[in-house]
């Protein structure tokens, strides 16, 4: 279970998160919301890259805000972000490896996870490849493999659907949607598109200029009045 209290994270004069409480307890969580709304800064919190002004997180009952980044790692929280991060001139298996040199494995170990890693995403035959020659579905999938590897507990996954086609977007479903099975983690999973967020995530928060506006059963919260006003209407108007 992920449990957030009281979060709060202002830039200047923009308040990002807004006192946000929040219990996420499903296998595959869906946080939506408009543009700015503060879903990247909420990942941006929980992974390490921003300190919040006030509030606690606490994930599988460990107090995750006074460890650096690197020790979140090494704890098990795993993350991808909006911005592509795979390194061109690494082959698709050193640009996982890499994720695990900071999580104090055995060189064997390091290589049973990587290889595991690779096989879950569908990349096994690609492994000595320089990222460089993939497509972007395949980079992407580099990505997921990073998140995977090496006993994640926690995965936040920022808008990995943005860009991609109908059939695409499929695959990354099935392949999010065998995360949990696959590594009993906890996904926390950004994205834009509402079919993705149905499909894949049980529970769903919504955002709205740094607020809580929504949290529940997924299907429950795309039907609520505030949010279809705040975002599903502009969808509609899109
Ligand atoms: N490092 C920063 N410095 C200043 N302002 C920031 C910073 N990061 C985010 N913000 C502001 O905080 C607010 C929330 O931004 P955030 O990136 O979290 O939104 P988002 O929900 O991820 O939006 P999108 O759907 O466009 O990715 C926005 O007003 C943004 O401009
Ligand atoms: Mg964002």
């Amino acid at each position: 279970m992920i449990s957030i209290e009281n979060l709060s994270v202002a830039f200047g004069g923009v308040t990002a998160l807004n006192a946000v409480t929040v219990e996420l307890r499903q296998p595959v969580c869906g946080i939506i919301g408009p543009n700015g709304a503060g879903k990247t800064t909420l990942l941006n919190v929980l992974s390490g890259f921003v300190l919040p002004q006030s509030g606690s997180i606490h994930m599988m009952d460990t107090d995750i805000l006074p460890m650096k980044p690197h020790r979140r790692a090494r704890w098990g929280l795993r993350r991808s972000f909006q911005k592509e991060q795979v390194v061109d001139e690494l082959t698709v298996e050193d640009n996982v490896h890499v994720l695990l040199d900071q999580l104090g494995l055995s060189a064997t170990e390091r290589l049973n996870a990587t290889a595991a890693a690779l096989e879950f995403v569908g990349l096994s035959v690609l492994r000595r490849v320089s990222a460089g020659g993939l497509n972007a579905f395949e980079r992407r999938m580099i990505e997921i493999a990073r998140c995977v590897v090496g006993r994640p507990r926690v995965i936040l996954l920022d808008e990995p659907g943005a860009g991609f086609s109908q059939g695409e977007v499929e695959k990354l479903r099935q392949v999010i949607s065998s995360i949990h099975d696959a590594t009993r983690s906890i996904t926390l999973l950004i994205d834009h598109d509402v079919d993705l967020i149905q499909a894949v995530c049980r529970e769903t928060m919504v955002l709205d200029f740094g607020s809580l506006i929504a949290v529940g059963n997924t299907a429950s919260v795309l039907t609520d009045e505030k949010v279809r006003a705040v975002y599903l209407g502009m969808e509609d108007a899109a």
